[in-house]
């Protein structure tokens, strides 16, 4: 629909969707009105305002100056030397899982996926003690973004009428608080600083000299991890998909790893060195940006281009979109990781490739996303192809959050070790719509 009118009605729409007046944004220039030059105009989308009982006031809801002072409190979390130090837990945790992986075993990559990035950030989170509850955690997250994403239901059922599905949500959300305020009382008590997340949060102190309160602690533990795994899944699993159809990027991100690493596991150093893995993640978040689409709520009039933009009217801007305009990019539908060689990115507006949002809400998980997707990608196709089964429908599910609505189907093919070399049939087709 985005990209339809886009086409139909160019670089500013606007569109009632029933009682609801929204504009719907389309050149990367007008983008950036919204998001940087105007930032304060707005507030976050309706949908994200309708799943509060889920992320209470944490950074990706909570709005004003509240939403300031805990940026600057989290700030510290992601700054450069506390990102690296995650890299080596990134590339154990992957390799970790490889020891599992059977040449010739069949699987779903996105699965896959969703365990490992949920176990990288419970660990980098958390710290280890609490792996055992990793998989408890992660089953009922998924439930709630699977719920959370059913766009009619959240905006037009309020999540307080008892419905089956929002007494279930219910049972989700306390089921997860019970292990989160049970880890963050244990943090507390011991006094200890770990090194993760959880203990920069917990000693994070403002100008003022206040820290936060527990359940400050909760809202911004369950905001980062939904926030923090989904996402960067969804990259590799478009990422797989987008190499299984690419015979000849697969070659070039192997003969690149084998070069620079031969065999080893990578480091966080080693990033500096694989320029081509980078652009692979960078080249892959242009067509299947994780985060597909950004919303806004109009809170001060103003205008947009010479349009009245009134208080209560959505806006929203789409990356899909963006990203697939041939203005800006040429074959805009071809997986080429090569066009970010160069200085091609100075050649473009600012807001034609924005994955992580900008202006002062954009992704503080950034850094970490982009690290974790290299070195993951780096120590998988380092030892494994993943060859896509022929003929299963790999769609875009437009969600919260762009994920392979059926999963990717794919057959582990070692490459390394293993005499008996698996090849697709000749005509393997893919479907996408
Ligand atoms: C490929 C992976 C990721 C993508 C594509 C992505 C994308 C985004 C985007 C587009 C926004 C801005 C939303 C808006 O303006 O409405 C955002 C915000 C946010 N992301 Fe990410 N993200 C990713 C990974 C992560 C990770 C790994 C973390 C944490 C560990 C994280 C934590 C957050 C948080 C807390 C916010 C809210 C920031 C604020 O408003 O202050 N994200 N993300």
């Amino acid at each position: 629909m985005f990209t339809k009118l886009a086409r139909d009605y160019g670089d500013i729409v606007g569109i009632r969707v029933v009682n609801f007046r929204n504009i719907f944004v389309n050149h990367p220039d007008l983008i950036e009105e919204v998001l940087v030059a105007n930032a304060r105009k707005y507030f976050k989308g309706r949908v994200l305002r309708a799943n509060k009982h889920v992320f209470g006031e944490g950074l990706l809801t909570s709005e004003g100056d509240f939403w300031l002072r805990q940026r600057r409190l989290a700030q510290p979390a992601f700054h450069r030397a506390r990102v690296t130090s995650y890299a080596s837990t990134m590339v154990e945790y992957t390799e970790r899982l490889l020891e599992t992986w059977q040449h010739g075993e069949e699987c779903d990559a996105h699965q896959r996926m969703m365990q490992l990035t949920l176990q990288i950030v419970a660990k980098t989170l958390f710290d280890a003690d609490v792996a055992r509850d990793t998989q408890d955690v992660g089953k009922s997250l998924e439930l709630l973004l699977e719920l959370g994403a059913n766009f009619r239901r959240t905006l037009f059922v309020p999540h307080w009428v008892p419905t089956p599905t929002n007494l279930r949500i219910k049972r989700e959300i306390a089921f997860i608080e019970g292990i989160l305020y049970r880890i963050i009382s244990e943090r507390r008590a011991s006094g200890r600083d770990t090194g993760d997340l959880l203990s920069m949060l917990l000693h994070a102190q403002d100008e003022d000299g206040s820290r936060m309160t527990d359940k400050q602690l909760r809202d911004e533990t369950i905001t980062l991890f939904l926030a923090g795994h989904e996402t960067t899944a969804s990259t590799l699993s478009w990422t797989w998909w987008l190499l299984g159809q690419n015979p000849r990027v697969e070659a070039k991100l192997h003969a690149e790893l084998d070069a620079v690493l031969g065999g080893g596991p990578p480091s966080f150093d080693d990033l500096a060195k694989l320029p081509y893995t980078a652009n692979v993640i960078t080249e892959s978040l242009r067509l299947y940006p994780a985060a597909w689409g950004l919303a806004r709520i109009v809170v001060e009039d103003h205008e947009i281009a010479g349009y009245p933009v009134r208080k209560g009217m959505g806006v929203a801007m789409a990356q899909w979109v963006v990203h697939r305009d041939p203005r800006w990019y040429k074959s805009p539908e071809e997986f080429l990781p090569e066009r970010w060689e160069g200085d091609f990115l100075k050649t473009i507006p600012r807001f034609a490739y924005f994955p992580f949002g900008g202006g002062p809400r954009q992704c503080i998980g950034n850094s970490f996303a982009q690290m974790e997707a290299a070195l993951i990608l780096a120590t998988i196709a380092q030892k494994f192809r993943l060859r896509l089964v022929p003929n299963h429908p790999v769609v875009p599910l437009a969600s919260i959050t762009l994920r392979p609505r059926h999963g990717v189907r794919v057959v582990l093919e070692s490459r390394h070790g293993s005499s008996a070399e698996i090849r697709p049939p000749a005509d393997q087709a893919m479907t996408a719509d």
